[in-house]
Protein backbone atom coordinates (compact mmCIF):
# COMPACT_ATOMS: atom_id res chain seq x y z
CA UNK A 1 0.00 0.00 0.00
CA UNK A 2 1.11 3.56 -0.45
CA UNK A 3 2.40 5.88 2.29
CA UNK A 4 1.53 8.85 0.28
CA UNK A 5 -0.06 10.14 -2.55
CA UNK A 6 4.00 10.81 -3.93
CA UNK A 7 4.06 6.59 -3.60
CA UNK A 8 1.03 6.60 -5.06
CA UNK A 9 2.06 8.72 -7.96
CA UNK A 10 5.34 6.82 -8.78
CA UNK A 11 3.03 3.52 -8.88
CA UNK A 12 0.72 4.88 -11.70
CA UNK A 13 4.35 6.13 -13.77
CA UNK A 14 5.42 2.64 -13.09
CA UNK A 15 2.05 1.11 -14.80
CA UNK A 16 2.49 3.89 -17.32
CA UNK A 17 -1.28 5.12 -15.68
CA UNK A 18 0.01 8.42 -15.51
CA UNK A 19 0.37 11.10 -17.99
CA UNK A 20 2.92 13.98 -17.41
CA UNK A 21 1.93 17.44 -18.60
CA UNK A 22 4.56 19.58 -18.82
CA UNK A 23 3.26 22.37 -21.19
CA UNK A 24 1.79 25.21 -19.39
CA UNK A 25 -1.98 24.99 -18.89
CA UNK A 26 -4.08 27.09 -16.66
CA UNK A 27 -6.31 26.15 -13.48
CA UNK A 28 -8.99 28.26 -14.90
CA UNK A 29 -10.85 26.10 -17.19
CA UNK A 30 -8.01 24.55 -19.26
CA UNK A 31 -6.79 21.63 -16.72
CA UNK A 32 -10.40 20.68 -16.26
CA UNK A 33 -10.92 20.82 -20.30
CA UNK A 34 -8.16 18.75 -20.53
CA UNK A 35 -9.33 16.48 -18.02
CA UNK A 36 -13.10 16.06 -19.44
CA UNK A 37 -11.49 14.79 -22.62
CA UNK A 38 -9.63 12.69 -21.26
CA UNK A 39 -11.87 10.98 -19.01
CA UNK A 40 -14.12 10.09 -22.09
CA UNK A 41 -11.09 8.53 -23.22
CA UNK A 42 -13.14 4.47 -23.11
CA UNK A 43 -11.84 2.98 -19.69
CA UNK A 44 -11.09 6.45 -18.56
CA UNK A 45 -7.74 7.47 -20.02
CA UNK A 46 -4.61 8.19 -17.73
CA UNK A 47 -4.10 10.05 -14.36
CA UNK A 48 -2.84 13.74 -15.16
CA UNK A 49 -0.15 15.17 -13.59
CA UNK A 50 0.28 19.05 -14.66
CA UNK A 51 3.46 19.89 -13.79
CA UNK A 52 3.35 23.52 -15.00
CA UNK A 53 0.24 25.13 -14.01
CA UNK A 54 0.03 28.23 -15.44
CA UNK A 55 1.06 30.79 -12.53
CA UNK A 56 2.00 28.20 -9.89
CA UNK A 57 4.79 26.15 -9.39
CA UNK A 58 2.63 23.65 -7.50
CA UNK A 59 1.27 20.60 -9.27
CA UNK A 60 -2.22 19.62 -9.91
CA UNK A 61 -2.97 15.91 -9.85
CA UNK A 62 -5.95 14.59 -11.56
CA UNK A 63 -8.18 11.81 -12.69
CA UNK A 64 -5.94 9.44 -10.28
CA UNK A 65 -8.61 7.64 -9.39
CA UNK A 66 -10.45 7.58 -12.65
CA UNK A 67 -10.44 4.13 -14.30
CA UNK A 68 -10.71 0.79 -12.58
CA UNK A 69 -7.47 -0.27 -12.62
CA UNK A 70 -6.11 2.99 -10.64
CA UNK A 71 -9.42 2.55 -8.37
CA UNK A 72 -7.82 -1.04 -7.73
CA UNK A 73 -4.45 0.10 -7.12
CA UNK A 74 -5.47 3.06 -4.44
CA UNK A 75 -7.11 0.21 -2.50
CA UNK A 76 -4.25 -2.39 -3.45
CA UNK A 77 -6.02 -4.98 -5.04
CA UNK A 78 -6.38 -6.60 -8.49
CA UNK A 79 -10.19 -6.33 -8.25
CA UNK A 80 -12.80 -4.68 -6.05
CA UNK A 81 -14.64 -7.64 -5.21
CA UNK A 82 -11.65 -8.66 -3.59
CA UNK A 83 -12.48 -6.35 -0.62
CA UNK A 84 -16.10 -7.24 -0.70
CA UNK A 85 -14.82 -10.47 0.12
CA UNK A 86 -12.75 -9.58 3.05
CA UNK A 87 -15.26 -7.47 4.50
CA UNK A 88 -17.48 -10.33 4.41
CA UNK A 89 -15.33 -12.37 6.10
CA UNK A 90 -14.58 -9.93 8.84
CA UNK A 91 -18.26 -9.17 9.49
CA UNK A 92 -18.99 -12.86 9.77
CA UNK A 93 -16.03 -14.60 11.37
CA UNK A 94 -16.14 -18.25 12.48
CA UNK A 95 -15.40 -19.51 15.55
CA UNK A 96 -11.58 -21.01 15.41
CA UNK A 97 -12.03 -24.96 16.57
CA UNK A 98 -8.27 -25.81 16.86
CA UNK A 99 -5.33 -24.41 17.06
CA UNK A 100 -4.64 -24.46 12.97
CA UNK A 101 -8.29 -22.50 12.66
CA UNK A 102 -6.92 -19.93 15.46
CA UNK A 103 -3.87 -19.18 13.51
CA UNK A 104 -5.66 -18.44 10.31
CA UNK A 105 -7.36 -15.67 12.05
CA UNK A 106 -4.46 -13.84 13.57
CA UNK A 107 -4.20 -11.57 10.06
CA UNK A 108 -7.74 -10.89 11.06
CA UNK A 109 -6.63 -9.66 14.29
CA UNK A 110 -4.42 -7.53 12.47
CA UNK A 111 -6.79 -6.42 9.85
CA UNK A 112 -9.11 -5.02 13.52
CA UNK A 113 -5.79 -3.34 15.09
CA UNK A 114 -5.46 -0.77 11.87
CA UNK A 115 -8.62 -0.06 12.39
CA UNK A 116 -8.02 2.85 14.61
CA UNK A 117 -5.59 5.72 13.66
CA UNK A 118 -2.92 6.87 15.67
CA UNK A 119 -1.35 10.21 16.69
CA UNK A 120 2.26 11.30 16.08
CA UNK A 121 4.19 14.00 16.87
CA UNK A 122 5.88 15.03 13.65
CA UNK A 123 4.18 15.02 10.04
CA UNK A 124 5.36 15.83 6.43
CA UNK A 125 2.25 17.82 6.44
CA UNK A 126 3.76 20.51 8.47
CA UNK A 127 7.14 20.92 7.60
CA UNK A 128 6.04 24.17 6.40
CA UNK A 129 3.55 26.32 8.78
CA UNK A 130 1.84 29.26 7.31
CA UNK A 131 -0.13 31.07 9.69
CA UNK A 132 -0.68 34.00 7.24
CA UNK A 133 -0.68 31.66 4.53
CA UNK A 134 -3.96 32.20 1.55
CA UNK A 135 -5.72 30.11 -0.44
CA UNK A 136 -4.06 32.14 -3.73
CA UNK A 137 -0.66 29.63 -3.64
CA UNK A 138 -2.88 26.64 -4.56
CA UNK A 139 -3.68 26.02 -8.32
CA UNK A 140 -7.25 25.49 -7.16
CA UNK A 141 -9.44 25.20 -10.21
CA UNK A 142 -12.11 26.99 -11.71
CA UNK A 143 -13.91 24.09 -13.72
CA UNK A 144 -16.54 25.20 -16.10
CA UNK A 145 -17.28 28.62 -17.51
CA UNK A 146 -20.08 29.38 -15.15
CA UNK A 147 -18.75 28.33 -12.31
CA UNK A 148 -19.24 30.92 -9.30
CA UNK A 149 -15.33 30.54 -8.83
CA UNK A 150 -12.41 28.51 -8.11
CA UNK A 151 -13.22 25.60 -6.48
CA UNK A 152 -11.36 23.04 -4.02
CA UNK A 153 -12.95 19.87 -5.21
CA UNK A 154 -10.76 16.67 -3.79
CA UNK A 155 -10.84 18.22 0.75
CA UNK A 156 -11.53 15.89 3.37
CA UNK A 157 -13.18 18.21 5.62
CA UNK A 158 -12.77 16.85 9.70
CA UNK A 159 -15.21 17.92 12.23
CA UNK A 160 -15.96 17.07 15.47
CA UNK A 161 -19.71 16.71 17.10
CA UNK A 162 -19.10 18.90 19.79
CA UNK A 163 -21.17 16.92 22.10
CA UNK A 164 -19.85 13.26 21.24
CA UNK A 165 -16.84 14.20 20.28
CA UNK A 166 -16.94 11.54 17.36
CA UNK A 167 -15.24 12.40 14.23
CA UNK A 168 -16.72 12.82 10.61
CA UNK A 169 -14.41 13.07 7.28
CA UNK A 170 -16.14 14.24 4.12
CA UNK A 171 -15.59 15.23 0.83
CA UNK A 172 -17.82 18.68 0.70
CA UNK A 173 -16.42 21.19 -1.92
CA UNK A 174 -15.30 24.52 -0.96
CA UNK A 175 -15.71 27.59 -2.97
CA UNK A 176 -13.11 29.84 -2.69
CA UNK A 177 -14.23 33.76 -1.85
CA UNK A 178 -10.67 35.19 -1.04
CA UNK A 179 -7.63 34.12 0.03
CA UNK A 180 -8.97 33.12 3.74
CA UNK A 181 -12.42 32.27 3.12
CA UNK A 182 -14.43 29.67 1.16
CA UNK A 183 -17.83 27.97 0.89
CA UNK A 184 -18.64 24.94 2.95
CA UNK A 185 -20.84 23.12 0.61
CA UNK A 186 -22.02 19.44 3.43
CA UNK A 187 -25.57 19.18 1.99
CA UNK A 188 -28.36 18.90 4.53
CA UNK A 189 -28.03 15.30 4.88
CA UNK A 190 -24.53 14.87 5.20
CA UNK A 191 -22.03 14.41 8.36
CA UNK A 192 -20.87 17.19 8.05
CA UNK A 193 -24.11 19.51 8.37
CA UNK A 194 -25.29 17.86 11.45
CA UNK A 195 -22.00 18.14 13.03
CA UNK A 196 -22.79 21.80 11.81
CA UNK A 197 -26.21 22.09 13.51
CA UNK A 198 -24.89 20.89 17.05
CA UNK A 199 -22.52 23.62 16.64
CA UNK A 200 -25.21 26.18 16.06
CA UNK A 201 -27.43 24.82 18.62
CA UNK A 202 -24.92 25.58 21.38
CA UNK A 203 -24.18 29.07 19.41
CA UNK A 204 -19.97 27.80 19.15
CA UNK A 205 -17.73 27.73 16.78
CA UNK A 206 -17.09 24.81 14.72
CA UNK A 207 -13.37 23.90 14.19
CA UNK A 208 -13.07 22.74 10.79
CA UNK A 209 -9.78 21.06 8.96
CA UNK A 210 -9.35 20.15 5.51
CA UNK A 211 -6.76 17.45 4.75
CA UNK A 212 -5.72 18.19 0.70
CA UNK A 213 -4.22 14.84 -1.09
CA UNK A 214 -3.62 12.35 1.60
CA UNK A 215 -2.83 8.69 0.12
CA UNK A 216 -4.79 7.14 -2.06
CA UNK A 217 -7.02 4.89 0.61
CA UNK A 218 -7.92 8.00 2.69
CA UNK A 219 -8.88 9.99 -0.20
CA UNK A 220 -11.16 7.65 -1.35
CA UNK A 221 -12.59 6.82 2.28
CA UNK A 222 -13.88 10.66 2.50
CA UNK A 223 -16.25 9.95 0.20
CA UNK A 224 -17.99 6.87 1.15
CA UNK A 225 -21.04 6.59 2.60
CA UNK A 226 -20.10 5.56 5.71
CA UNK A 227 -22.81 5.08 8.83
CA UNK A 228 -23.04 8.55 10.70
CA UNK A 229 -21.12 7.62 13.89
CA UNK A 230 -18.48 5.70 12.38
CA UNK A 231 -15.04 7.07 11.91
CA UNK A 232 -14.06 6.77 8.19
CA UNK A 233 -10.47 6.84 9.23
CA UNK A 234 -11.33 2.92 10.58
CA UNK A 235 -12.49 2.27 6.75
CA UNK A 236 -8.95 3.72 5.51
CA UNK A 237 -6.86 2.21 7.93
CA UNK A 238 -8.73 -1.37 6.73
CA UNK A 239 -8.51 -0.44 3.30
CA UNK A 240 -4.24 0.43 3.46
CA UNK A 241 -3.66 -2.30 5.66
CA UNK A 242 -1.97 0.12 8.38
CA UNK A 243 -2.67 2.35 10.93
CA UNK A 244 -3.62 6.15 10.11
CA UNK A 245 -1.46 8.31 11.37
CA UNK A 246 -2.83 11.70 12.88
CA UNK A 247 -1.06 15.36 13.80
CA UNK A 248 -2.60 17.85 16.22
CA UNK A 249 -3.32 20.51 14.00
CA UNK A 250 -1.92 24.31 14.75
CA UNK A 251 -4.52 26.30 15.19
CA UNK A 252 -7.16 23.97 16.07
CA UNK A 253 -7.60 21.19 18.10
CA UNK A 254 -8.71 18.46 15.46
CA UNK A 255 -5.94 15.81 14.23
CA UNK A 256 -5.84 15.51 10.24
CA UNK A 257 -3.59 12.99 8.39
CA UNK A 258 0.26 13.39 9.06
CA UNK A 259 0.96 12.34 5.03
CA UNK A 260 -1.27 14.84 3.49
CA UNK A 261 0.01 17.19 0.80
CA UNK A 262 -1.46 20.22 2.05
CA UNK A 263 -3.86 21.00 5.31
CA UNK A 264 -6.02 24.12 5.84
CA UNK A 265 -7.08 24.60 9.62
CA UNK A 266 -10.07 26.59 10.38
CA UNK A 267 -13.19 27.16 11.30
CA UNK A 268 -17.26 27.88 10.71
CA UNK A 269 -19.29 30.99 12.28
CA UNK A 270 -22.40 29.67 13.46
CA UNK A 271 -25.36 31.45 11.89
CA UNK A 272 -22.61 33.01 9.54
CA UNK A 273 -23.61 32.17 5.42
CA UNK A 274 -22.99 33.23 1.95
CA UNK A 275 -24.17 32.85 -1.42
CA UNK A 276 -22.72 29.46 -3.25
CA UNK A 277 -22.37 28.62 -6.62
CA UNK A 278 -23.32 27.71 -9.25
CA UNK A 279 -21.32 24.94 -9.70
CA UNK A 280 -20.70 22.69 -12.79
CA UNK A 281 -21.64 19.76 -10.99
CA UNK A 282 -21.22 15.57 -11.17
CA UNK A 283 -25.09 15.42 -12.93
CA UNK A 284 -23.65 17.01 -15.79
CA UNK A 285 -25.60 20.12 -15.26
CA UNK A 286 -24.93 23.66 -12.76
CA UNK A 287 -25.93 22.94 -9.63
CA UNK A 288 -28.05 26.53 -8.76
CA UNK A 289 -26.58 28.83 -6.20
CA UNK A 290 -27.57 28.45 -2.70
CA UNK A 291 -26.54 29.97 0.83
CA UNK A 292 -23.99 27.80 2.53
CA UNK A 293 -21.57 27.88 5.66
CA UNK A 294 -18.27 30.01 5.38
CA UNK A 295 -14.89 28.17 6.28
CA UNK A 296 -12.52 30.59 7.51
CA UNK A 297 -8.91 30.07 7.19
CA UNK A 298 -6.52 30.28 10.18
CA UNK A 299 -3.31 28.18 9.42
CA UNK A 300 -2.03 26.86 5.81
CA UNK A 301 0.64 23.80 6.55
CA UNK A 302 2.12 21.58 3.82
CA UNK A 303 4.43 19.34 2.95
CA UNK A 304 7.81 20.84 0.93
CA UNK A 305 7.03 20.67 -2.73
CA UNK A 306 3.68 19.51 -2.06
CA UNK A 307 1.21 18.57 -4.86
CA UNK A 308 -1.98 19.51 -5.40
CA UNK A 309 -4.56 16.73 -5.72
CA UNK A 310 -8.03 17.73 -7.53
CA UNK A 311 -10.56 16.14 -9.51
CA UNK A 312 -13.05 17.58 -11.97
CA UNK A 313 -17.15 16.63 -11.89
CA UNK A 314 -18.76 17.07 -14.94
CA UNK A 315 -21.11 14.69 -18.11
CA UNK A 316 -20.81 11.20 -16.54
CA UNK A 317 -18.34 8.72 -17.19
CA UNK A 318 -16.04 11.06 -15.40
CA UNK A 319 -13.41 10.24 -11.83
CA UNK A 320 -16.21 10.05 -9.56
CA UNK A 321 -18.11 7.10 -11.22
CA UNK A 322 -15.24 5.20 -10.19
CA UNK A 323 -15.43 6.19 -6.57
CA UNK A 324 -18.44 5.40 -6.02
CA UNK A 325 -17.66 2.03 -8.40
CA UNK A 326 -15.47 1.35 -5.29
CA UNK A 327 -18.59 2.19 -2.51
CA UNK A 328 -20.69 -0.01 -4.54
CA UNK A 329 -18.44 -3.09 -3.73
CA UNK A 330 -17.38 -2.16 -0.71
CA UNK A 331 -20.48 -1.38 0.91
CA UNK A 332 -22.09 -4.49 -0.88
CA UNK A 333 -21.69 -6.96 1.97
CA UNK A 334 -22.71 -4.57 4.62
CA UNK A 335 -25.78 -3.47 3.10
CA UNK A 336 -26.23 -7.55 3.06
CA UNK A 337 -26.42 -7.54 6.84
CA UNK A 338 -29.23 -5.68 7.08
CA UNK A 339 -31.02 -6.91 3.95
CA UNK A 340 -29.51 -10.25 2.98
CA UNK A 341 -31.68 -11.11 -0.14
CA UNK A 342 -29.61 -8.63 -1.71
CA UNK A 343 -27.40 -10.46 -4.20
CA UNK A 344 -25.54 -7.51 -6.18
CA UNK A 345 -26.45 -4.16 -7.25
CA UNK A 346 -25.05 -1.40 -10.01
CA UNK A 347 -25.09 2.19 -9.59
CA UNK A 348 -25.01 3.00 -13.95
CA UNK A 349 -22.23 5.54 -14.69
CA UNK A 350 -25.15 7.62 -16.38
CA UNK A 351 -28.02 7.35 -13.24
CA UNK A 352 -24.82 9.44 -11.08
CA UNK A 353 -25.66 7.41 -8.42
CA UNK A 354 -29.11 8.85 -7.02
CA UNK A 355 -31.07 8.42 -10.42
CA UNK A 356 -30.61 5.16 -10.99
CA UNK A 357 -30.03 1.54 -8.63
CA UNK A 358 -30.74 -1.74 -10.43
CA UNK A 359 -30.67 -4.86 -8.02
CA UNK A 360 -30.91 -8.27 -7.91
CA UNK A 361 -32.69 -10.01 -5.30
CA UNK A 362 -32.81 -13.69 -4.23
CA UNK A 363 -36.84 -13.66 -4.40
CA UNK A 364 -38.25 -15.36 -1.73
CA UNK A 365 -41.59 -14.32 -1.09
CA UNK A 366 -44.81 -12.14 -2.79
CA UNK A 367 -43.95 -8.23 -2.73
CA UNK A 368 -40.20 -8.86 -1.95
CA UNK A 369 -38.89 -6.56 -4.46
CA UNK A 370 -41.24 -3.83 -2.65
CA UNK A 371 -39.41 -4.80 0.64
CA UNK A 372 -36.16 -4.07 -0.85
CA UNK A 373 -37.21 -1.05 -2.46
CA UNK A 374 -38.37 0.45 0.60
CA UNK A 375 -35.27 -1.07 2.57
CA UNK A 376 -33.16 1.08 0.73
CA UNK A 377 -35.03 4.02 0.90
CA UNK A 378 -34.44 3.93 4.49
CA UNK A 379 -30.87 2.67 4.34
CA UNK A 380 -28.00 5.79 4.64
CA UNK A 381 -27.48 7.63 1.00
CA UNK A 382 -29.52 5.01 -0.62
CA UNK A 383 -32.19 7.10 0.68
CA UNK A 384 -31.62 9.37 -2.18
CA UNK A 385 -32.25 6.52 -4.84
CA UNK A 386 -34.83 8.43 -7.48
CA UNK A 387 -35.19 5.25 -9.25
CA UNK A 388 -34.50 1.51 -8.45
CA UNK A 389 -35.15 -1.40 -10.70
CA UNK A 390 -35.68 -4.89 -8.86
CA UNK A 391 -34.50 -8.04 -10.96
CA UNK A 392 -34.18 -11.73 -9.96
CA UNK A 393 -30.80 -12.75 -9.06
CA UNK A 394 -30.32 -14.59 -12.45
CA UNK A 395 -30.43 -11.48 -14.25
CA UNK A 396 -26.73 -9.75 -14.16
CA UNK A 397 -27.23 -6.10 -12.75
CA UNK A 398 -23.29 -5.25 -14.36
CA UNK A 399 -24.31 -5.79 -17.85
CA UNK A 400 -26.95 -2.74 -18.52
CA UNK A 401 -28.17 -4.13 -21.80
CA UNK A 402 -29.13 -7.06 -20.43
CA UNK A 403 -31.06 -5.33 -17.50
CA UNK A 404 -32.94 -3.29 -19.83
CA UNK A 405 -34.37 -6.20 -21.68
CA UNK A 406 -35.29 -7.82 -18.23
CA UNK A 407 -37.21 -4.70 -17.42
CA UNK A 408 -38.73 -4.26 -20.46
CA UNK A 409 -40.49 -7.72 -20.78
CA UNK A 410 -40.95 -8.42 -17.05
CA UNK A 411 -42.81 -5.00 -16.00
CA UNK A 412 -46.84 -4.76 -16.20
CA UNK A 413 -46.04 -0.42 -15.80
CA UNK A 414 -49.72 -0.06 -13.75
CA UNK A 415 -48.94 -3.26 -11.66
CA UNK A 416 -44.91 -3.15 -11.18
CA UNK A 417 -44.51 0.59 -10.73
CA UNK A 418 -44.45 1.59 -6.62
CA UNK A 419 -44.08 5.58 -5.68
CA UNK A 420 -43.11 7.17 -2.80
CA UNK A 421 -42.13 10.48 -1.13
CA UNK A 422 -39.31 11.42 0.82
CA UNK A 423 -35.66 12.77 1.01
CA UNK A 424 -34.08 13.46 -1.98
CA UNK A 425 -30.53 14.50 -3.21
CA UNK A 426 -29.50 18.24 -2.72
CA UNK A 427 -28.81 17.85 -6.09
CA UNK A 428 -31.87 16.34 -7.79
CA UNK A 429 -33.35 19.26 -10.16
CA UNK A 430 -36.42 17.79 -11.30
CA UNK A 431 -38.25 17.63 -7.73
CA UNK A 432 -40.62 20.11 -7.32
CA UNK A 433 -38.96 21.30 -4.07
CA UNK A 434 -35.41 21.16 -2.76
CA UNK A 435 -34.54 18.05 -1.02
CA UNK A 436 -37.95 16.61 -1.33
CA UNK A 437 -39.19 14.76 -3.92
CA UNK A 438 -41.11 11.43 -5.08
CA UNK A 439 -39.30 8.22 -5.89
CA UNK A 440 -39.94 5.03 -7.82
CA UNK A 441 -39.35 1.24 -7.82
CA UNK A 442 -39.86 -0.50 -10.22
CA UNK A 443 -40.43 -4.49 -10.16
CA UNK A 444 -39.08 -6.39 -12.77
CA UNK A 445 -38.78 -9.34 -11.01
CA UNK A 446 -40.97 -12.25 -12.82
CA UNK A 447 -44.47 -12.17 -10.92
CA UNK A 448 -45.85 -15.31 -8.63
CA UNK A 449 -49.62 -16.38 -8.39
CA UNK A 450 -49.32 -15.69 -4.72
CA UNK A 451 -48.57 -11.77 -6.60
CA UNK A 452 -52.01 -11.86 -8.13
CA UNK A 453 -50.06 -13.27 -11.77
CA UNK A 454 -51.61 -16.67 -12.90
CA UNK A 455 -50.59 -17.02 -16.55
CA UNK A 456 -47.56 -18.68 -17.50
CA UNK A 457 -44.28 -17.12 -17.19
CA UNK A 458 -42.69 -17.32 -20.81
CA UNK A 459 -39.47 -19.93 -20.94
CA UNK A 460 -36.24 -17.90 -21.06
CA UNK A 461 -34.42 -19.02 -24.49
CA UNK A 462 -31.71 -21.53 -24.91
CA UNK A 463 -30.44 -23.95 -27.22
CA UNK A 464 -29.21 -27.59 -25.61
CA UNK A 465 -25.82 -28.18 -24.71
CA UNK A 466 -24.48 -30.32 -27.78
CA UNK A 467 -25.68 -27.16 -30.67
CA UNK A 468 -24.04 -24.96 -28.36
CA UNK A 469 -20.75 -26.77 -28.18
CA UNK A 470 -20.84 -27.08 -32.16
CA UNK A 471 -21.95 -23.32 -32.54
CA UNK A 472 -18.54 -22.62 -30.22
CA UNK A 473 -16.41 -24.44 -32.54
CA UNK A 474 -18.18 -22.85 -35.97
CA UNK A 475 -17.47 -19.51 -34.15
CA UNK A 476 -13.58 -20.01 -33.81
CA UNK A 477 -13.72 -20.99 -37.25
CA UNK A 478 -15.77 -18.28 -38.88
CA UNK A 479 -13.90 -15.69 -36.36
CA UNK A 480 -10.22 -16.38 -38.09
CA UNK A 481 -11.65 -15.54 -41.45
CA UNK A 482 -13.99 -12.97 -40.57
CA UNK A 483 -12.51 -8.87 -40.44
CA UNK A 484 -15.04 -6.65 -39.54
C1 LIG B 1 -15.61 14.47 -5.89
C2 LIG B 1 -16.74 14.49 -4.91
C3 LIG B 1 -17.27 15.70 -4.51
C4 LIG B 1 -18.31 15.74 -3.58
N1 LIG B 1 -18.83 16.95 -3.20
C5 LIG B 1 -19.80 16.99 -2.26
C6 LIG B 1 -20.30 18.25 -1.81
O1 LIG B 1 -19.89 19.31 -2.27
N2 LIG B 1 -21.24 18.23 -0.83
C7 LIG B 1 -21.72 17.07 -0.28
O2 LIG B 1 -22.54 17.12 0.64
N3 LIG B 1 -21.29 15.86 -0.72
C8 LIG B 1 -20.32 15.80 -1.69
N4 LIG B 1 -19.85 14.60 -2.12
C9 LIG B 1 -20.44 13.36 -1.58
C10 LIG B 1 -19.92 13.09 -0.18
O3 LIG B 1 -18.52 13.15 -0.13
C11 LIG B 1 -20.39 11.70 0.26
O4 LIG B 1 -21.80 11.74 0.31
C12 LIG B 1 -19.82 11.28 1.58
O5 LIG B 1 -20.30 10.00 1.89
C13 LIG B 1 -20.21 12.24 2.68
O6 LIG B 1 -19.68 11.80 3.88
P1 LIG B 1 -20.52 11.92 5.23
O7 LIG B 1 -21.58 10.86 5.15
O8 LIG B 1 -19.52 11.66 6.29
O9 LIG B 1 -21.08 13.28 5.27
C14 LIG B 1 -18.82 14.54 -3.04
C15 LIG B 1 -18.28 13.32 -3.45
C16 LIG B 1 -17.25 13.28 -4.37
C17 LIG B 1 -16.69 11.97 -4.80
Amino acid sequence: MFKDLNGFIGALDKERELARITDSVSPELEISAVTDRVSKTPGGGPGLLFEQPTGFDMPVAVNLFGSLKRMCMALGVNHLDELAHEIEELATPKIPSGLLDTLKLLPMVNRLRDLMPKTVSDAPCQAVVRKNGTLDEIPILKCWPEDGGRYITFPLVFTKDMETGIRNIGTYRMQVFDGRTTGMHWQRHKGGAQHHRIAERLKRRLAVSVALGPDPALAYSATAPMPEGLDELMLAGFLRRERVELVKCVTNDLEVPANSQIVLEGYVEPGERRREGPFGDHTGVYSHPDDFPVFHLTCITHQRNPIYLTTVVGIPPMEDYYLGKASERIFLPLIRKTVPEIVDMHFPAEGIFHNLVIISIDKRYPGHARKIMNACWGLGQLMFSKTIIVVDKDVDVQNQSEVAWVVGTHYDPERDIQFTRGPVDDLEDASDLPAYGSKMGIDATRKWPSEGFTRAWPKKLSTTAMAAAKAEEQWQKIRKGWRP
